[in-house]
């Protein structure tokens, strides 16, 4: 189970409707997808008091509870001031430094400008990386000028097929490295 990450509260959200056409396609791998609808589950604070023993039922325990079951993650953002939202942020502070440990992540953000959108995603690699994840190679960085009436416009939409690709090649390996542990 891919579990997409939306770190945007905003209504009619660029940033969700490019992450549930991601979902889309992850879909369409064979894999199965979940949101995560931030704004909506997990709106409060990190509180750091919490970090090494959360109790039950806490945030930090239900956050962490709730991307326990994930095979990959899709983290996805609006660009906030040249970089990912802190609603984004707020979430990941909650979990342990090996959380994405062994696990594919794929980048979305959309901003004003596409450039802008890239960035964010580069910065967000960083984080994948300190808590243990793969980000895939490639990385969605929108903006509405990729909007059509049709949707996302074609050229993102193959950009889209190809991280949904890389996360389910990911996935197919470690599957398959894990068997052939068991066997040997
Ligand atoms: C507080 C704030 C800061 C923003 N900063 C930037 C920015 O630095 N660069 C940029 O390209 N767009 C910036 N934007 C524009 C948003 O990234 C853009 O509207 C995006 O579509 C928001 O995603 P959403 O539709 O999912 O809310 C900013 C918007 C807000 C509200």
């Amino acid at each position: 189970m891919i579990i997409g990450i939306l770190g945007s509260g905003s209504a009619d959200s660029l940033t969700r409707s490019a992450l549930m056409t991601v979902g889309a396609a992850i879909r369409v791998t064979g894999l199965g997808f979940s949101l995560l609808d931030l704004s909506r589950e997990f709106r409060d604070l990190h509180d750091v008091a919490a970090y090494a023993e959360p109790e039950p039922g806490s945030q930090t325990a239900r956050v962490r509870a709730r991307l326990a079951p994930a095979t990959g993650v899709v983290l996805a953002t609006p660009v906030y001031h040249g970089t990912f939202s802190g609603l984004i942020k707020n979430a990941l502070d909650h979990l342990t430094g090996d959380a994405f440990q062994g696990l594919p992540v794929g980048l979305v953000a959309a901003g004003g400008g596409s450039g802008s959108a890239s960035v964010a995603c580069d910065h967000l690699r960083s984080v994948v990386r300190a808590l243990g994840g793969w980000s895939t190679p490639t990385h969605i960085g929108l903006c509405h000028g990729d909007m059509t009436e049709d949707g996302l416009q074609e050229g993102l939409r193959e950009r889209i097929a190809e991280m949904a690709s890389e996360l389910h090649h990911f996935i197919g390996a470690t599957d398959a490295a894990r068997a052939a542990a068991l066997v040997d």
